[in-house]
């Protein structure tokens, strides 16, 4: 599905990343879509209203009072005759604003009287995104139904580096067409949090070097975005991976397996958790401060390791309501599947396993495509050979299924 035909009422609040806004607004003309723009106060130093009229081909607005405009279409009839309402880029400030119903301007007042759906694409600095009213302001936008894409990780124009950066104008514009996609209908996991845990941890040795593993973050990507296309709020937790900034969800960076418990802890209490991290099983049991030196005679260093935290079976294990009603974990088993994996199952205790072959010459490590022998209970199934987004839709059916009461 794409933007044919359709309106967007694009606002542009005053964030570094409203120049893409530009890019945007082309690339949805490019699919056959129109635009009309919004600019706040703050959004009008960074991009002029008139190269956004002039790409729009209708004037940008910003006052609230205006009346000729007013006279002709009223700020309720701008905020629903659109298909749907897009902030890019959504500020700490913007999103505060929306989170507690102000209308102290006309983006605002669009955004507070509009019946159409609205997808915010939030942009600021790390800090700004990871401060706990940032936090609780999106929780109360997602569970007033507002669709989130980004964002993303990366370098930021004030010289940090993080989660915060404004998804990229293309990113923004397949959530534009998987939103049309999608339909009008209520999405199945609406309302349910889901962690994932998603690519390898990295484990130090010392300040520079580490142990750790080639997972790619692929399979744990793909399913968070997948559940993010059904409507879920997603909790991802990555280890520093290839592929860690899955669209839509919250995205919680981690280096160890033991921050990564404490993440996982951090997200509860969730209706699921899917765990697809490669998670190192050892850590160096006491790091260097300092960079290990090589001696004259050049010794290895003596490491000695240390268990990590066994993740998903300690979530699994957890007190009735406490526990996610739903648990799932991988297997990365390199022959006899099936036994490894019912063993896995049991011994981990949680609710669905999905395991794979990762023999050498297989290319699923890292690999786009994987072949998964599901485990439900006592039932098990192969899924035959899929690409690892297939088995992501596969699985998240499987959950919509079940939180519909049908499996
Ligand atoms: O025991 P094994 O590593 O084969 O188990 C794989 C499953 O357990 C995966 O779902 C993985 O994410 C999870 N796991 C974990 N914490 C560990 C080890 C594995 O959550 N320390």
């Amino acid at each position: 599905m794409s933007v044919a035909g359709k309106h967007i009422l694009l606002i542009i609040s005053g964030g570094i990343a409203a120049y893409k806004a530009i890019t945007l607004i082309r690339l949805i003309q490019k699919g056959g879509g129109t635009v009309q723009a919004i600019l706040t106060e703050g959004a009008r130093h960074f991009v002029s209203p008139l190269t956004i009229s002039t790409l729009c081909g209708r004037p940008a607005l910003s006052e609230l009072f205006d009346l000729t405009r007013e006279a002709q279409i009223g700020h309720i009839e701008l905020s629903r005759s659109a298909d749907l309402v897009v902030v890019a880029p959504a500020t700490a400030n913007i999103l505060a604003r929306m989170a507690n119903g102000l209308a102290d301007d006309l983006a605002t007042t669009c955004l507070l009287a509009t019946i159409t759906p609205v997808l915010a694409a939030p942009a600021m600095n790390v800090r700004m995104w990871e401060a706990p009213a940032t936090r609780r302001n999106i929780e109360t936008l997602r569970r007033d139904g507002i669709g989130f894409v980004g964002p993303d990780e990366g370098d930021m124009a004030c010289g940090e580096y993080g989660a915060g950066r404004m998804a990229e104008p293309e990113g923004i514009l397949g959530a534009i067409e998987d939103h049309f996609a999608r339909g009008a209908g209520p999405r199945p996991l609406a309302g349910k949090t889901i962690i994932v845990t998603s690519g390898p941890t990295r484990e130090p040795i010392d300040p520079v070097r580490y142990v750790s593993n080639a997972s790619s973050g692929r399979q744990g990507t793909a399913i968070a975005e997948a559940l993010a296309r059904q409507g879920a709020h997603v909790r991802f937790i990555t280890g520093p991976a290839e592929f860690a900034a899955p669209q839509g969800c919250d995205i919680i960076p981690v280096q160890t397996a033991v921050e990564m418990e404490a993440a996982v802890k951090a997200a509860l209490p969730a209706h699921a958790a899917i765990f697809t991290a490669a998670v190192a099983d050892w850590r160096v049991a006491h790091p260097a401060n300092a960079k290990l030196k090589k001696d004259a005679a050049a010794t290895a260093p003596d490491l000695e390791f240390t268990a990590n935290p066994d993740i998903l079976a300690g979530v699994a294990q957890l007190p009735q309501g406490e526990r996610p009603e739903l648990v799932i974990g991988f297997a990365a088993e390199t022959g006899n599947l099936e036994t490894h994996a019912r063993n896995k199952l049991a011994r981990k205790g949680c609710d669905w396993l999905l395991a794979n072959d990762v023999s050498p010459g297989s290319g699923v490590f890292g690999g786009t495509d994987t072949r998964i022998l599901f485990l439900d209970g006592e039932k098990v199934s192969d899924w035959g050979p899929q690409t690892k987004r297939e088995v992501a839709d596969r699985l998240v059916q499987h959950l919509a299924n079940h939180f519909a009461g049908g499996a």
